[in-house]
């Protein structure tokens, strides 16, 4: 396949596994650049610049292909040293950064200076202008069915992918709601040059996640997520579950504070979840794309499947529309 996607990123698939916190490390990152698409790690899923500079390393010790790193600028993560990832990016030479969460304007002289290309994640058309203004390469636009943070508009993909793409001129890939060849190809006849998952790649045999979580998601329906922490302008798509309503409730009372709501939602408690398996224990980042996926295909076999099925519906099943 050929896209400016992957003209810009020098893989052989416009697919992109987007940076998930505590998920995407080495092992994930390898396998989806190992299957020609571009494994991402997360900066602050590591504890500091020197530990980013280990999983980089551990991950191309798993593959020689290229892979990026997410950098999540979220008001949230006001302690973490970003310039000290930005450095090590740049030391590193890594070809690539998602950014996501805030503007990256204070760290994209340093970024170019290195020759590291930046897809900026954005919830809405008038953010993707700014990072577009900025100089960015490519922005990745997030639907309101994703994982994590949608933004507050409530714009699902279908009108907001097309949106990004007439507003923009540089390529835009399309996030939130795809799990296979049939949102790969929607994307792309949408006007993106590819797309990046979460959600979908959350659920394969290289995720980290504990195996009775992944049993309990792809049980899940597309109905099973919800948006917690929107009354505060920070709206989360999570996995419903005891945890999760127990949130909605408490959000819900007039005197409850974002800060009283973060003990039940924070990453600290998911993250802890995540490895121990205590699925009704924290509010798990999930995509309303939950309901498409019913297996746990290694990354190659996922990524196979895509290139297959995409070629598959595109001469076939479009072409005999006409
Ligand atoms: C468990 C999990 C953790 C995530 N953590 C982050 C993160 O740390 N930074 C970020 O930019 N996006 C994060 N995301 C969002 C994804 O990068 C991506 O934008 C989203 O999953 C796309 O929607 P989809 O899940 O429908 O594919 C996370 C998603 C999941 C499922």
């Amino acid at each position: 396949m050929k896209t400016r996607a992957t003209e810009l990123l020098g893989v052989a698939l416009p697919i992109v596994q987007s940076g998930m916190r505590w998920v995407s490390r080495a092992e994930l990152a390898a396998a989806v650049s190992n299957a020609g698409g571009l494994g991402v790690i997360s900066a602050h899923t590591q504890p500091d610049a020197e530990a980013l500079r280990r999983e980089i390393q551990r991950t191309r010790s798993l593959t020689s292909k290229p892979f990026g790193v997410n950098l999540t600028l979220l008001a949230a993560n006001a302690g973490v040293d970003i310039e000290g990832f930005v450095r090590v990016v740049g030391e590193e030479r890594i070809p690539v950064v998602e950014t996501a969460g805030g503007s990256p304007a204070k760290y994209l002289d340093a970024l170019k200076k290195s020759g590291t290309k930046v897809m900026h994640k954005a919830t809405s058309v008038k953010h993707a202008l700014k990072a577009q203004s900025l100089g960015v390469d490519a922005v990745i636009i997030d639907g309101y069915e994703c994982a994590g943070h949608p933004g507050q508009d409530d714009v699902p993909g279908l009108v907001l992918i097309p949106a990004a793409a007439k507003a923009l001129s540089i390529p835009v890939l399309a996030a939130g709601g795809i799990a296979d060849a049939r949102g790969l190809v929607a994307a792309l006849a949408l006007g993106a040059e590819g797309v990046c998952m979460g959600t979908r790649f959350l659920l394969t045999r290289e995720s980290p996640l504990h195996d009775a979580i992944k049993a309990r998601m792809v049980a899940a329906r597309e109905t099973d997520t919800t948006l917690v922490g929107r009354r505060f302008g920070d709206s989360i798509r999570v996995m419903r579950n005891a945890r999760v309503e127990e949130a909605l409730k408490l959000e819900a009372a007039e005197t409850t504070t974002h800060h009283d709501l973060l003990p039940l939602i924070g990453a600290g408690r998911w993250m802890e979840a995540m490895a121990s398996g205590a699925a009704d224990d924290a509010a798990f980042p999930l995509g309303q794309c939950v309901g498409l996926i019913d297996d746990l295909p290694s990354c190659a076999e996922l990524i196979a499947t895509f290139e297959r099925e995409a070629r598959a519906l595109i001469q076939q099943r479009l072409a005999s529309v006409f």
